[in-house]
């Protein structure tokens, strides 16, 4: 199966300061678990490059130095993006996350400094495997809720993922290698993530109880919690178990029709592009 081409698009999203933080109608929860996702990606996807940078220098073939620059280049935007659209969310409120957020700074501060490059580039791959998992899952999802301009973000972002899916794995395999470590390293990264997503949402919860009041109070918050688990982990859960298997590449996974639709529309629509094919 040949490479998909990894092309940088330059988007100028614009998220105003009156975009609700509830920005899929009357689902507080599966919003604030988007915004979790969001305000962790200007941390992580830093650390991603940090690490990407760092193993340049040993990588010898010549194709994958290429798609690790696009990576690069790609994860680049997406903390750009996802940073002004955390500004315009935080001007609401949401104090309590701010900890969660000095917490997970130092963490990958401290990861980059005392872990090795192979544990590095195995949390890397550990990321790329769930965000590959996720955008499989958004792509089934209902989206007719979503506030437009959010949607787009996690549409370009995702659809992004899901053409550099191949990227960090291969980089692994290519510099470090070892199917248990990659795992075991894999399973603590998603540890570590899903920790910040859950903590960041529970944090969001109890900031806007005011809101949640207005939209039927405890028992209601309880209905669409559930809800919103057994609408996603069944989906979820099989594609993240599949990447554990000795057998599993990200080559092998193919790209849903809807996102190429939507590869063609943002890159018609990115101010510039780069390594377009
Ligand atoms: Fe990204
Ligand atoms: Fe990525």
């Amino acid at each position: 199966m040949s490479l998909e081409p990894i092309t940088i698009r330059r988007m100028r999203f614009e998220f105003p300061a009156e975009l609700d933080p509830v920005f899929i109608e009357g689902e507080p929860e599966e919003s604030y678990v988007n915004v979790s996702m969001s305000l962790l990606l200007p941390y992580l996807e830093p650390y991603l490059i940090r690490t990407m940078t760092a193993a340049k220098a040993k990588v010898t073939d010549p194709v994958l130095r290429e798609q690790l620059e696009g990576f690069i280049g790609q994860e680049g935007q997406h903390y750009r993006e996802h940073a002004k659209f955390n500004e315009a969310l935080r001007a609401k409120g949401f104090t309590s996350v701010a900890p969660l957020e000095q917490a997970l700074e130092e963490d990958y501060r401290r990861f980059a400094k005392t872990r090795s490059l192979r544990f590095n580039l195995a949390y890397a791959e550990g990321f790329e495997a769930m965000t590959t998992a996720m955008a499989l899952v958004f792509v089934g999802l209902d989206r007719s809720k979503w506030d437009p301009r959010a949607l787009d973000l996690f549409s370009w972002h995702l659809m992004e993922e899901l053409e550099h899916r191949t990227v960090a794995f291969d980089v692994y395999h290519h510099v470090a290698g070892g199917y248990f470590y990659r795992v075991g390293v894999g399973l603590y990264a998603q540890a570590h993530l899903m920790r910040f997503l859950i903590r960041a949402t529970l944090a969001m919860v109890a900031d806007s109880s005011e809101r949640l009041e207005q939209l039927g109070g405890k028992r209601a918050h309880k209905q669409r919690w559930n809800a919103l688990n057994l609408r996603v982990l069944p989906r979820l859960l099989p594609k993240v178990l599949r990447t554990y298997l000795p057998w599993y590449h990200p080559r092998g996974i193919e790209m849903p029709p809807v996102v190429r639709q939507w590869r063609e529309r943002f890159t018609r629509e990115a101010t510039s592009t780069r390594g377009c094919p």
